[in-house]
């Protein structure tokens, strides 16, 4: 069964431990999406919210960082608890087998994510070596965007590549997911999907889960 990582981007900040609480009940994994304003054209929160989050959740932490030089950031997630950590292909470049290094030194499962006009091709030499992959489904900076179809392509293309290698790798797949497109995300492949506005806005975020992962 898919399991849904609702991203707080679409919570209530101003009563965020109800968020938090929510996604610990009836959630998989929370997803904290930080933008630096310069990798993508938008801000959204550091440590002043990720080091309170931490202090109540239960359920994992999945840092996708949307920053220039992730790495300066991966030892303070790791202090606070955070599992789950990925970073862009376009801000590591010829560093993301290095930096997957570093998270495993930190203990944390190391994912590489890409934007979708990247080609799905660019993260196959970091199959066997990243725990996970997240394929955007809409550019990365803000949510409430629409899903692209051609996700659905990348996503079974990444998938059918590393069962040709016989490696393990989870996919998570970020942006526009909705009770509409859930089911086609999940036959193409994906294990975790993000979920944003389609939890925080909808009347019941916890229905809306349920719904999402088919259960
Ligand atoms: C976009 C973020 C997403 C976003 C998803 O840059 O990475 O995680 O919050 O939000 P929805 O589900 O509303 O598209
Ligand atoms: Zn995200």
């Amino acid at each position: 069964m898919i399991q849904i990582a609702p991203s707080i981007l679409a919570a209530d900040f101003l009563h965020l431990e109800k968020d938090i609480q929510l996604i610990n009940r009836c959630g998989d994994v929370i997803h904290l999406d930080v933008m630096d304003g310069t990798l993508v054209p938008n801000i959204s929160f550091g440590f002043s919210v990720i080091d309170q989050v931490a202090k109540i959740a239960t359920a994992p932490m999945d840092a996708h960082l949307m920053v220039v030089h992730p790495e300066r950031w991966f030892e303070k997630l790791a202090k606070d608890g955070v599992q789950m950590c990925s970073f862009h292909w376009e801000a590591a470049g010829r560093l993301t087998s290095t930096f997957i290094e570093r998270l495993h030194k930190l203990g944390l499962k190391a994912g590489v994510a890409i934007n979708p006009d990247i080609p799905v091709t660019k993260l196959y030499p970091y199959i066997g070596k990243a725990d996970y992959f997240l394929v955007m489904s809409v550019f990365a900076g803000f949510g409430g965007q629409k899903f692209i179809y051609e996700s659905l392509d990348r996503v079974a293309a990444l998938k059918a590549e590393i069962e040709r290698r016989g490696a393990k790798a989870l996919i998570e797949i970020d942006g526009g997911v909705y009770g509409e497109n859930v089911r086609a995300v999940e036959e193409a492949g994906v294990d975790l999907a993000v979920a944003g506005s389609a939890v925080f806005g909808a009347p019941d975020p916890a229905a809306a889960i349920k719904a999402l992962r088919g259960a």
